[in-house]
């Protein structure tokens, strides 16, 4: 089973992203750090404590981490979509159990020194406390196997700008720290996340589930659903942090994926947070460019709402 570190703001998509990362045979979750985001990195551990419960893996270590990001202070999250709570309200048994002493960079420099260059390292959040780890220990792209990225945009539109997805565009300096790093970093831009919608009739088949985790998390889709249907007309919503979890363990597979050069905007002008991608080579083919070490996922053909569907309610 591969060794799993799980960066998070907890977030009703990243409860469903936790949810089925626990859920997989060939995942050993070893801990969970949390940032600012969604919600604070506070309460994005309270949530994940909660569901971890909920989930019966009261062992899995959580750490705090960043609550403000590299260069600016953290302004609010976004309670318009995922509630004030960053749940959607949904009101969880308090968990009545802490959170690790150590910070969220701190756990993952540990994990990864654990296990040399085995652990997965899952970022559906801002990348704040994945760029201080880099900080805290140098070696750490040697150390760790793979780091799949839900965030940016490569040539769809963004979500808090025109041009800028959400988990970026709240830290572009630490997500060019960590795409610049040299480890093999897998990009899940919202290319890919917009086009894999949970729709009413999954929600329903996790309302009648006989897991209490999926019945929760019906709950908290009424109210992501009710965000996206500004969005698209109708009550649906993305599965951006489950698609990266599915992406990063092999449940879900990309069918066009290159490797290419990234870089993020990090000026103060309007493409603040922007993916720039190179994808020039679309023109014969998308090989890979070699040198490159970020995959940008274009593309996944296979249903996925109706996998994650499965593996939640079962
Ligand atoms: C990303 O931002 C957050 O709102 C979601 O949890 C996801 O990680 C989508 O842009
Ligand atoms: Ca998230």
């Amino acid at each position: 089973r591969t060794p799993v570190y799980l960066d998070c703001d907890t977030g009703i998509d990243d409860a469903l992203a936790l949810a089925y990362l626990v859920a997989q045979p060939n995942a050993d979750l070893r801990g969970v750090g949390t940032v600012s985001g969604n919600t604070d990195a506070a309460q994005a551990a309270r949530n994940t404590l909660d569901l971890l419960a909920v989930l019966g893996r009261g062992d899995v270590p959580v750490a705090v981490g960043e609550h403000d990001f590299l260069t600016r202070a953290y302004a609010g999250g976004a309670p318009h979509v995922h509630g004030g709570n960053g749940i959607g309200g949904v009101r969880l048994e308090p968990a009545h159990r802490p959170v690790e002493e150590t910070t969220a960079a701190e756990l993952l420099v540990s994990l990864a020194r654990e296990s040399p260059g085995e652990l997965r390292v899952i970022a559906i959040g801002p990348l704040t406390n994945l760029a201080r780890a880099l900080e805290l220990e140098p070696r750490l792209p040697e150390l760790v196997a793979s780091v799949t990225v839900m965030g940016g945009a490569a040539l769809a539109p963004g979500n808090v700008s025109p041009v800028a997805e959400a988990n970026i565009a709240n830290d572009p300096e630490a997500a060019q720290a960590v795409i610049a790093a040299g480890w093999p970093v897998t990009l899940v831009p919202l290319d890919v996340t917009m086009a894999h919608l949970l729709e009413e009739p999954h929600r329903q088949q996790l309302a009648g589930s006989d897991q209490p985790v999926a019945r929760l998390l019906a709950e908290m889709l009424g109210h992501y659903f009710e965000f996206y249907r500004d969005v698209f007309g109708r009550g649906c919503s993305a599965m951006h942090d489950p698609l990266a979890v599915a992406i990063a363990l092999g449940g879900a597979v990309p069918d066009t994926a290159p490797l290419v050069p990234v870089v993020v905007d990090t000026g103060e002008g309007p493409g603040r947070g922007q993916t720039i991608c190179d994808l020039r080579g679309r023109y014969r083919g998308l090989a890979d460019v070699p040198g490159a070490t970020c995959r940008v996922v274009l593309r996944v053909g296979a249903d996925f709402p109706g996998h994650l569907t499965q593996a939640l309610s079962a």
